[in-house]
């Protein structure tokens, strides 16, 4: 099996009404972990790599990994770079093997990110590569980036058509009220998204494929684990499940997660070591943490996305 494009499992996943996952990867075991899950239900599966997850494990690395889940599995994946935030790092990733980048062009005024975003999707559309863009901010923390939820804002569904004629991405992230991180909504705070906005995206674009970034639903098993054995978390708050199986019969065609996947190897690694407190072996402590990633994505798969056996 190859390495694959979205296209195909976008397609499907619109007119099916399921979602993509799109977990994120950082090294081997995290790999494992999610394309074993993919693999025992049958699930089309997209890997992201952000530029910190490039930046610890280098790309050859992860590419080399990806491929070796691919040939071990059968499944195919699309290999995806997350939050891209200059031509030079999508072109790299491009070049470098991905099937698709997201050129995250949100901090820009709406001129100037049609202009960077629709020059990535010129190179990539040229070598058969596809794009995601990104409009509206969300709130929330990635690598250096922290946006406050002050700064943070929706996407104005008046803006997506000329964003998406204008610039020829392939799919597009929007702002409707979902986070980066752990800590999505102040302790106390009812989670709300805006429905309303991802229905008037979808009425003015039927069809195109949209993607919903910080949907970890902050599993609070893993939470309370970690707190358990040594941890210190405060409360942590995500995104309801129901509310994202709702977005996934939507226009919702791609969903990215990664805080859970770190809190699932987080709350593996503590209960280990805090239960055998003499071990030092890493591969003694990381089975469990790949464990729990394994079961995390076969849940989020099956219960959340809807995406198993539809390979
Ligand atoms: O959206 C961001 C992802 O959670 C990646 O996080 O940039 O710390 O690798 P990272
Ligand atoms: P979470 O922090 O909610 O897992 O979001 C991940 C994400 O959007 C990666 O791009
Ligand atoms: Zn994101």
């Amino acid at each position: 099996m190859p390495i694959v494009t979205s296209t195909e499992m976008f397609k499907k996943a619109y007119e099916e009404g399921y979602a993509i996952g799109a977990f994120n990867v950082n090294n081997m075991e995290i790999i494992q972990g999610i394309t074993e899950a993919a693999a025992e239900v049958q699930s089309p599966l997209i890997l992201q790599v952000s530029a910190g997850a490039r930046k610890y494990a280098k790309h050859v690395y992860l590419m080399k990994l990806i491929e070796a889940a691919i040939e071990d599995t059968g499944l195919p994946i699309c290999v995806h770079l997350d939050h891209g935030e200059s031509f030079d790092i999508c072109k790299s990733c491009i070049d470098g093997g991905f099937s698709s980048v997201m050129f995250d062009g949100s901090k820009y005024s709406f001129e100037e990110n049609i202009r960077l975003t629709k020059e990535v999707v010129d190179y990539a559309h040229a070598r058969g590569v596809v794009v995601e863009g990104e409009l509206g901010k969300l709130a929330g923390i990635e690598d250096d980036v922290n946006v406050s939820a002050k700064d943070a804002s929706y996407t104005d569904p008046n803006q997506v058509e000329e964003f998406v004629k204008s610039t020829g991405v392939d799919s597009l992230a929007i702002a409707i009220g979902t986070s980066h991180g752990a800590y999505k909504f102040k302790p106390g705070q009812k989670p709300q998204l805006r429905f309303d906005i991802l229905e008037e995206v979808q009425k003015r674009m039927p069809g195109f494929p949209i993607v919903l970034h910080g949907a970890s639903s902050v599993i609070p098993e893993y939470v309370n684990t970690i707190n358990q054995y040594g941890g210190n978390m405060p409360d942590a708050i995500g995104i309801p499940e129901d509310m994202l199986r709702q977005a996934a019969k939507m226009a919702v065609c791609k969903i990215n997660i990664d805080s859970d996947l770190r809190l699932a190897m987080t709350a593996g690694v503590r209960e280990y070591l805090a239960n055998h407190p003499a071990d030092f072996d890493p591969r003694k402590y990381l089975t469990p943490a790949r464990n729990n990633i394994k079961e995390l994505v076969k849940h989020k798969i099956t219960a959340v996305l809807g995406s198993d056996h539809k390979l």
